[in-house]
């Protein structure tokens, strides 16, 4: 065989499937790797899925997305979800393969080889696969825990080159759950317009907010309209991560060079989906309501069940469904830990160490993710089980 590309050779797997091959053939697991809700899609969806694949509408769609569903989605942003941003459904829209192929069409087309991309961290691990999918270089910036994970502005300017070219900023985060303060917004939008960057404003879990709070949005801020590069996408907000629905809003040239893009790689999503995705923004939004409240019961129980753990602890998070726990106390590098917590309770979690990289003073390496998308009475059991493990750990030292 002839050599694969550079590409190919050097792009790293997830070390979340890492975690999971490393709990294959083991039984009575306790799962709290994935991100995503435990709840089926609501019945409405999928019967308007059903309905539209019966009608018969099993062809390619424009590349853009059906014009309903764009409009839908311009509905929901003007009147109902508060953005105030721009979602012309005519020439602001695309609609992806989840926000996973927005974020990487986003790179695609704004980013050169050798541009750099600040991203904060810890992040979700996918961003640096796909920055250097694009040829970029990503430049992490810390958030400290004793700040609830939101990154210090002046870091961020600090890190910024001639070659910096864009930010990405995801609130509620992945994997820590923090909801970045106003006042940090404020500043982030400031320094995306000292320098012109393009911000790619990842919020898919903007529904997903606790203590009747609202995550605050850099689409709020009008000297900045045309940088922005909003990703949304239904996997989270109602439940819908295997359907692969998303979508980005921006200027009409950046959304017009990422259709061009999106028809190379995706040419159109499927059509029955992107209906059911119609009705999600019409019908649902009381059961993406539902969800949220949930995952807030299950946050204080967790978050409690943690920081009562000898060991164990964990900053309060605002949002999204994930605990990013401090586990430095026990003395080990992350995956080691994650590998012996699998051994000793068979709870798998995911180590810290795949979420960015360690810079300044956060090391990653002492931090696990505990995604709690989860049934409460295994929560219960997984807090019991690191109880025990706990006390075993502490008491052979
Ligand atoms: C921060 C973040 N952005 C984007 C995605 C991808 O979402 P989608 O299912 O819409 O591709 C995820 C999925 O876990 C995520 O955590």
């Amino acid at each position: 065989m002839r050599e694969l590309s550079n590409l190919a050779m050097t792009l790293k797997g997830s070390i979340i499937r890492e975690m999971h091959t490393a709990a294959a053939g083991m039984t009575d697991i306790l799962n709290f790797t994935v991100g995503e809700p435990d709840f089926v899609t609501p019945q409405p969806i999928i019967e308007r899925a059903y309905k539209s694949m019966l009608e018969g509408k099993t062809f390619y769609s424009q590349n853009r997305g059906i014009l309903a569903l764009r409009e839908a989605i311009h509905q929901h942003h003007k009147e109902v979800d508060g953005t105030n941003i721009e979602a012309d459904p005519e020439d602001n829209i695309l609609v992806t393969i989840g926000a996973t192929e927005a974020l990487q069409l986003a790179l695609l087309a704004t980013i050169n080889p050798g541009d750099e991309v600040i991203v904060l961290t810890p992040c979700w691990p996918n961003y640096l696969g796909m920055i250097a999918v694009a040829g970029g270089v990503a430049v992490c910036v810390p958030g400290y825990e004793e700040n609830g994970f939101a990154p210090n502005p002046e870091d961020i300017e600090a890190a910024i080159t001639p070659k910096t070219k864009a930010i990405m900023i995801n609130s509620p985060s992945n994997p820590t759950g923090a909801v970045l303060p106003k006042s940090t917004i404020d500043e982030i939008a400031g320094i995306i317009e000292k320098h012109d960057l393009f911000a790619l404003v990842d919020e898919v879990y903007r529904t997903i907010v606790f203590d009747n709070q609202k995550a605050a949005s850099l689409t709020k801020y009008p000297a900045i309209k045309d940088n922005i590069i909003f990703i949304n996408s239904f996997s989270k907000t109602f439940a819908m991560t295997g359907w692969r629905i998303g979508y980005v809003i921006a200027v009409p040239e950046l959304i017009s060079k990422m259709t061009l893009l999106h028809q190379n790689f995706a040419n159109s999503i499927f059509v029955p989906a992107q209906e059911a995705c119609i009705t999600a923004l019409e019908e649902c939004l009381p059961d993406s309501e539902k969800m949220t409240e949930s995952y807030e019961k299950r946050r204080n129980i967790i978050v409690k069940g943690l920081n009562d753990i000898k060991g164990f602890s964990c900053v309060q998070p605002g949002g999204a469904f994930y605990a990013f726990t401090n586990i430095s106390e026990f003395g080990m590098p992350s995956r080691e830990f994650c590998l012996k917590v699998l051994k000793n309770t068979n709870a798998v979690t995911v180590p810290g160490v795949g979420f960015g990289k360690s810079t300044g003073r956060l090391n990653l390496d002492h931090f696990i993710r505990v995604s709690y998308a989860t049934a409460d009475d295994k929560i219960n059991e997984f807090l019991n089980r690191l109880n025990d493990f706990s006390q075993k750990f502490f008491a052979s030292k």
